[in-house]
């Protein structure tokens, strides 16, 4: 239409989920600064970052990320972090059965207390651990379907995957 160039400018309420272990931090430290951290502490009560990203059409989203706790001990902190959140990405780790029951068990309580409109993605974390892996890729593929939510299998060591997590999220925002 020989317009002007239409930016937009996005900011965006992320909050992780997922069992103690599974590498949310890691994820958030891959994403916003491009490192790994083998001796990553667990977190207490949950961590602030944020990071902007450009997408193709000039529109920028400024990811805005609650890294919260996953020890059972913060579990009644999780609600101040996932309510009014636009984005919950729920993670487990790819070689610990316990932590995909434990995902489903957030995406039951996001379903239950998240905003309607919430995007939610399912993450399997520790990819590079093909060797040790005890969640058959389909298993998350299935879950992730029958409830709505992206899916996608990352490696916060190896890099794999994370970017594309966040991008393709912010292509499902509303
Ligand atoms: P809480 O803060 O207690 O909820 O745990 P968390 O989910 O934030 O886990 P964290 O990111 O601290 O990672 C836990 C452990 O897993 C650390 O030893 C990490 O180095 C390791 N880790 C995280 N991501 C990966 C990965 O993609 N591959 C492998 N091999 N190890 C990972
Ligand atoms: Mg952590």
């Amino acid at each position: 239409n020989g317009g002007a160039v239409d930016a937009k400018n996005l900011r965006v309420k992320l909050v992780l989920l997922g069992d103690s272990g599974v590498g949310k931090s890691c994820i958030v430290l891959r994403f916003v600064r491009g490192q790994f951290d083998p001796t990553s502490k667990v977190t207490v009560g949950a961590s602030f970052l944020s990071q902007t990203i450009a997408l193709q059409d000039s529109t920028t989203v400024k990811f805005e990320i609650w890294d919260t706790a996953g020890q059972e001990r913060y579990a009644a902190l999780a609600p101040l972090y996932y309510r009014g959140a636009a984005v919950a990405v729920v993670v487990y780790d790819i070689t610990s059965p316990d932590s995909f029951i434990k995902a489903q068990y957030w995406v039951k309580e996001l379903q239950k207390h998240g905003n309607s409109d919430i995007v939610m993605a399912l993450v399997g974390n520790k990819a590079d651990l093909q060797e040790k892996r005890e969640v058959p890729v389909q298993d998350g593929i299935d879950y992730a379907e029958k409830n709505g939510m992206f899916f996608i299998e990352t490696s916060a060591k190896t890099a794999d995957n994370v970017n594309q997590l966040f991008e393709e999220i912010a292509k499902r925002l509303p």
